[in-house]
């Protein structure tokens, strides 16, 4: 028992707690809970369904063994004044063998036609002219979104307009890895979706109800796995267009903050990131045309504002230990005035 605490004790001792959540932990409790079981929109609504369905006919099914095990055992114990000689064995009976070879077959039948019918309502579902398309590329560790119809390259926090059932407009998404093998999951609009390297992926979503939704990489993908967050913002329609023709805009360029763009300009940051209307366009790492307006940094690891953006260009892995992203050895006035250029990027 001792040694069972012990294993347990330092087990927990070893994982390393994290020092500050970064203002996540308060942003995310004003998000309703991430849950499967209460979905809001059709595909998750789908698998939903099937789930209980599934669950209701194994409960079925775990209360008649369990209950008829149970009664043998207590009906046929052995008594004080028992003879000692087994009972009767009786071998072979074609209807019992029959009865219990035939329900399980016609229930896993019935399994069957149930899941095939959920998985051609989700994967053989038209789509109607509205919908809007979106190309999720996974990366270690984050998301690129780009909305190939409009013109928008984002990271992270994909943005999709409520879908009315009336006048569905639902999102498509086809999906793709940059390196290694992905998922996408945000358990209350759909299943999860794979995103494997050289293979297209596709799946959709139409969300009822504005809000926000907590998703996550769903399959392990290396150092920062448990950090490769994602979340969908779901507008209502006029918002959502908003937000649209905002992304579209090209990067601010504000006078005051010349000598950051400068410093950003002039670093190895332009290799990788694009900043649409400056000389970066790289591609490894988020477009960074429009930072401010996400919510997060880092995929979900930090609320983004100044402060925390200055601790992450400063050294990444403070906050994500294995990021992607360089340190990149800044001197403190270069830094300040790179991270007053960034928060102008709105
Ligand atoms: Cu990406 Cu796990």
């Amino acid at each position: 028992m001792r040694c069972v605490v012990w294993v347990v004790a330092s087990c927990v001792a070893a994982v390393p707690a994290r020092a500050d959540d970064w203002g996540m932990g308060e942003a995310n409790r004003k998000i309703p809970q991430t849950n499967i079981f209460t979905t809001v929109s059709t595909p998750g609504d789908e698998v939903n369904t099937l789930a209980f369905f599934v669950l209701a006919i194994t409960a079925v099914i775990f209360v008649i063994v369990a209950g008829l095990l149970v009664y043998s055992v207590v009906r046929f114990r052995g008594r004080p004044g028992d003879d000692g000689r087994e009972p009767p064995q009786v071998y072979g009976s074609n209807p019992v063998e029959l009865a219990w070879t035939t329900v399980p077959i016609l229930i896993v039948f019935v399994l069957i036609l149930t899941t095939a019918r959920t998985i051609y309502t989700v994967q053989a579902a038209p789509r109607p002219p509205g919908a809007i398309g979106v190309h999720v590329v996974g990366h270690q560790w984050w998301w690129e979104f780009q909305y190939p119809d409009l013109g928008i390259v984002s990271a992270n926090e994909l943005h999709v307009p409520v879908s009315d059932p009336q006048h569905p407009t639902p999102t498509f998404l086809d999906l793709e890895s940059a390196d290694v093998a992905h998922s996408f999951w945000v358990p209350r609009l759909a299943g999860k979706t794979d995103l494997i390297p050289n293979k297209k992926n596709s799946m959709w979503i139409d969300p009822h109800e504005p809000g926000t939704y907590l998703g996550q990489c769903a399959e392990y993908c290396g150092t920062e796995h448990a950090l490769m967050l994602l979340r969908v913002v779901v507008q209502p329609r006029d918002d959502w267009e908003r937000w649209v023709a905002a992304q579209q805009q090209p990067a601010a360029q504000e006078a005051a903050v010349t000598r950051g763009r400068a410093v950003f300009e002039s670093t190895a940051c332009i290799n990788c990131h694009t900043v649409r209307g400056t000389v970066a366009s790289g591609r490894f790492g988020p477009d960074l045309t429009h930072l401010m307006s996400r919510a997060t940094l880092g995929a979900g690891v930090a609320l983004n504002t100044p402060d925390h953006l200055k601790i992450w260009l400063r050294n990444p892995a403070v906050m994500k230990p294995g990021a992607r992203m360089p340190a990149m050895n800044l001197a403190e006035n270069d830094l300040d005035a790179l991270v007053a250029y960034m928060a102008t990027l709105r």
